[in-house]
């Protein structure tokens, strides 16, 4: 998933935090995303369209009957095209038009005729954002899907503070890659990473640690995330930035991450353990700080921390880091067995750029039945979407599942039918279900149709909505359901 090769429709406004959506454009083309921008007139009077231009390497749109423009005669063409729509900054008079359904310029009959989620990041003055018209403007869009960004609290652009302020650019880039990853192959499913290196105190002032920087667990957290898992990132201190749309827990000890990992795998699908978890931990606390001049040889009395890993219980898949200096594959095999573990990611930590704290690593996933599959030299985030090929692949594995072939009558009346061998999977008529889409949660209800002489099991209410954001489908196509919470959560995919 991403931002490499999906068309990102970027309306800037008029704004004066326009000067952050410059520097939002450039990240994510350098992210790989092809970013389309449409400019309000009165974006155009805070920086010029060729700022964007040259950032983006595309045509930007400023007109609506723009005559040079490849997109003038197709107005909806953008629309089509794009796999996201972002607003940023987003004014409140542009907030306005859209809630209302105003088609008068370029950038609102886009976001009027687009089926692309659309993700709005508005900035304006505090008494704009906190007036009761921009908040039922702000309820009305986020009802119909919309997923608002912001804004943040500091000074603003009268002088004062309040909250009206663009969000952080990495903030909106967060939103954009999970808003995208609504489609990704871990929706529904829930996924607990660790990250970082415990600190266990040995008094107030000093910690014994380690030298991780967390960033192969972040990396994982953020690639689950844009996948559509939902992702709880269980962390010891990182310097590394938050990531955006992940529930991020703080931990210090291995104690305290023990006890955050025992609540976060509720309901979790899998367990990745990437963190760096102390093994000692000094047995007694000083109490004030160990005065230099007072203590001429100090020896510290250390016992073993909980082995997360190998105590916390559960259905879920558990996948184990081990950071090995020698005989790395037969010692991580080893771990995996101890451990009973469904993947062991192995690294060499005095390989050339596979060390504590490097951007890159290189590293073989081994799996229960010792097949050994070796990685090259790969960015962290890389390293991080193989490892999660391997968990979609586990978990496929073990879900029930089933393929649906689409018949005309289904997709013209927006229903699809359940064949009988696969009734038991569902609740009984009328009783209601979720179904987890690319276009969000869809409820509907298992109800009954007479069809000749037997009662067949169908699903109806809701999935309009879904037919209609996939005009593509044809009879002859094949849906995928697999089961996420028995009778009750499924995952509907186009096959
Ligand atoms: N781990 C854990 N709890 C601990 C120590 C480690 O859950 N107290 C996890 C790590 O996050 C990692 C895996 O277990 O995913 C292997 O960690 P590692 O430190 O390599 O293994 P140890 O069990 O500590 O074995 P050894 O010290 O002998 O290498």
């Amino acid at each position: 998933m991403g931002l490499e090769g999906k068309t990102v429709v970027f309306g800037v406004t008029g704004s004066i935090a326009v000067y952050k959506a410059a520097d939002l454009a450039s990240q994510l083309t350098q992210a790989g995303a092809k970013v389309e921008v449409i400019m309000t007139e009165a974006a155009t009077e805070f920086i010029t369209p060729l700022t964007f231009r040259n950032i983006t390497g595309r045509p930007v749109v400023t007109k609506m009957f723009e005559l040079n423009s490849e997109f003038s005669v197709e107005h909806v063409a953008l629309a089509e095209a794009a796999d996201v729509v972002v607003i940023a900054p987003a004014t409140a008079n542009t907030i306005a038009r859209l809630a209302a359904g105003i088609a008068d310029d370029m950038l609102c009959c886009t976001v009027l005729a687009t089926k692309a989620p659309i993700v709005i990041a508005p900035a304006m003055h505090a008494a704009m954002y906190e007036n009761q018209i921009t908040q039922d403007n702000l309820a009305k869009l986020q009802a119909r899907g919309f997923t608002i960004v912001g804004p943040a609290y500091g000074r603003l652009a009268s002088g004062g503070t309040g909250l009206g302020r663009l969000v952080d650019v990495g903030e909106i880039l967060g939103t954009i890659c999970q808003v995208l990853g609504r489609s990704g192959d871990l929706v529904g499913k829930k996924i607990v990473v660790t990250a970082g290196g415990t600190q266990e105190p040995v008094d107030p002032v000093r910690c014994l640690t380690n030298r991780s920087s967390g960033k192969m667990g972040y990396a994982l957290a953020e690639a689950a995330r844009d996948r559509g898992a939902q992702v709880v990132l269980v962390s010891a201190p990182s310097a590394l930035p938050k990531p955006v749309c992940v529930d991020v827990v703080n931990v210090g000890t291995a104690q305290e991450m023990y006890e955050a990992v025992k609540k976060a795998v509720d309901k979790a699908d899998a367990l990745i353990m990437a963190a760096a978890v102390a093994d000692y931990r000094t047995k007694k606390v000083a109490e004030s700080k160990i005065k230099r001049q007072q203590v001429a040889s100090l020896t510290l009395e250390l016992e073993r921390t909980p082995d997360i890993l190998g105590e916390v219980k559960g259905k879920f898949l558990r996948i184990g880091f081990a950071a090995e200096s020698e005989n790395m594959v037969a010692n991580a095999k080893e771990k995996l067995q101890r451990k009973q573990l469904d993947l062991i990611v192995a690294n060499d930590i005095t390989a050339k750029g596979s060390g504590i704290g490097a951007d890159t690593n290189q590293v073989v996933i081994i799996d229960r039945k010792g097949k050994v599959e070796e990685l090259p030299l790969l960015p962290k985030r890389q390293v991080a979407d193989r490892i999660l090929d391997r968990v979609v692949e586990l978990l496929d594995k073990a879900s029930k599942r089933f393929e649906i072939i689409l018949k005309p009558s289904y997709i013209n009346s927006h229903f699809i039918h359940i064949p009988v061998a696969e009734r038991g999977l569902f609740p009984e008529f009328k009783r209601s279900l979720t179904l987890l889409t690319d276009i969000g949660e869809i409820e509907t209800t298992a109800g009954l149709c007479k069809s000749g002489t037997h009662r067949a099991l169908e699903l109806r209410k809701g999935l309009g909505k879904w037919y209609e954001a996939h005009p593509e489908l044809k009879s002859g196509d094949g849906v995928i359901f697999e089961v996420v919470e028995p009778l009750k959560k499924y995952r509907l995919r186009k096959a």
